[in-house]
């Protein structure tokens, strides 16, 4: 049995969606801004300030232009292949069985813990608006044990109870996921544009000198500073826009909409992040930024004396990653449903729910898991998994772009990577570059969560696999 077997375009076309075709561009610039803007600009901007200085933006620009060559790649294989299963398929044609599945078991490290870590910054604007309201909830149930230092936690239940209700949402069908992803998308954008006009005036150029007062990169009391380190903080801001290409089968006419929903929720949100780091800076001294670690957007509203707009703020950052949380499990199932139904994940996953039209088991089983998840594990160590994963990604479907155009130049493409072959090697390298800044400990957790996927491909995949019977 050849583990590199690969899927024929042309069969893969055939492939009978069993899912409902409702989504359009907007509906899908709107998923993507869903799942991008979230944690990263309401909590990583402080580090990031304190590692670049003003010169955040640039490093938002830097992280937005990788993500955006990726992302290119992304909507030719989205235009070549408008099936579900995102890298997961586009590595069944390029490279083959072994290379997708084990793409496919990342990109479920990446979806699920994404949306685990995602839902423990939640609990913490949850619970704090809570207790501005007046509303306690018992210090021990409001994180995961061992989170923070000096206090007695066991279980984060606000985290745990977000998820559940998220794979509720998500197991109602795709046009109650969308309905709700819609009105929360415009609230947090709202939320962000009115807190740029209301404090944009307040801008002090002094604050703006010096640009880059750690320059691009330097190592300093072995700690990594400049732009290009916060870059590679600031990546997990625009982690999510992948997470589109796996609604391609509720997609109508995907090959030309996804394309474009990918590459418009990255300009929108790469235009707000940086609009919103420039305010940020230039209201701010960024050193201040050391304070608010947690909650860097209420150093400006303390600067400007607008804590009025704090409540607000909290709303729109409780509403942004509630979006986050909900595409990234929705891309999740959307995975397993289509190695389920390539026979390499067991069948359960790909049932799919006549009323509803969804994979309504395996939403709830990764549900399940990622709400205990959330409620149970410290996530603060693991976090950079999420950014090798979805790393190693866009690696991948950069090179199969490659391959592709050398392999089968042939194949209609309703959307090309411009500039191929710069294009997609450019994206190689900068993801390289990103992957290389992170730890040791995260290249070694990601080997073992690779090494656990490979026992499963062998002990279960390669003998179901429908190419089998082929
Ligand atoms: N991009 C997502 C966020 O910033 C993961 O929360």
């Amino acid at each position: 049995m050849d583990i590199f077997r690969k899927k024929k375009v042309a069969d893969l076309l055939k492939t009978q969606p069993r899912l409902k075709r409702t989504l359009r561009t907007w509906d899908l610039i709107l998923l993507g801004i869903g799942d991008i803007i979230g944690t990263g600009i309401f909590v990583l901007t402080g580090k990031g300030a304190l590692t670049a200085g003003p010169a955040l933006s640039l490093s938002f620009l830097l992280a937005a232009i990788c993500c955006g060559f990726a992302g290119l790649c992304y909507a030719e294989f989205a235009s070549i292949a408008p099936i579900s299963g995102s890298a997961y398929t586009y590595s069944y044609i390029a490279f083959g069985e072994v290379i997708a599945f084990m793409i496919g078991w990342d990109l479920i490290l990446e979806f699920s813990l994404g949306a685990a870590n995602v839902s423990a910054g939640w609990s913490g604007y949850f619970v704090s608006l809570l207790n501005n309201v007046g509303i306690h909830i018992p210090t021990a149930l409001t994180a995961a044990a061992g989170t923070t230092p000096g206090v007695t936690t066991y279980f984060n239940l606000p985290a745990f109870c977000i998820v559940l209700l998220v794979t509720w949402i998500i197991s109602k069908g795709i046009n109650n996921t969308k309905r709700v992803n819609d009105i929360m998308v415009i609230i947090k954008v709202l939320v962000i544009v009115v807190f740029i006009a209301c404090t944009f005036w307040f801008i002090k150029v002094s604050n703006w000198t010096p640009f880059a007062p750690h320059g691009v990169y330097k190592f300093s009391h072995g700690t990594a500073m400049g732009i290009i380190p916060a870059a590679s903080i600031v990546f997990f801001s625009f982690i999510g826009f992948d997470a589109i290409s796996s609604s391609a089968e509720e997609t109508i006419n995907p090959s030309k909409t996804m394309p474009r929903g990918i590459i418009w929720s990255l300009v929108i949100s790469t235009i707000l992040y940086i609009l919103m780091t420039l305010v940020m800076t230039g209201v701010v001294d960024y050193h201040v930024f050391a304070k608010y670690l947690n909650a860097p957007v209420l150093a400006v509203l303390h600067q400007t004396g607008q804590l009025w707009l704090a409540v607000f703020v909290s709303i729109g950052a409780i509403v942004g990653m509630t979006t986050v949380i909900l595409v990234d499990l929705y891309g999740q199932s959307r995975i397993a449903y289509a190695m389920s139904r390539d026979g390499l994940f067991p069948k359960f996953f790909g049932e799919v729910d006549q009323k509803f039209l969804v994979p309504a088991k395996g939403t709830w089983f990764f549900g399940i898991i990622t709400a205990f998840a959330g409620g149970l594990i410290n996530l603060d160590v693991l976090s950079e998994l999420v950014n090798i994963g979805t790393l190693s990604a866009f690696v991948l479907v950069s090179a199969g772009v490659l391959v592709l155009r050398k392999k089968e130049p042939d194949l209609h493409r309703g959307f090309k990577v411009p500039g191929a072959p710069v294009t997609p090697i450019i994206s190689i390298i900068f993801c390289l570059v990103l992957i290389a800044g992170l730890n040791w400990e995260t290249w070694l957790r990601f080997a073992v969560w690779f090494a656990i996927g490979l026992v499963i491909y062998f002990l279960y995949g390669r003998k179901r696999s429908v190419l089998n019977d082929k």
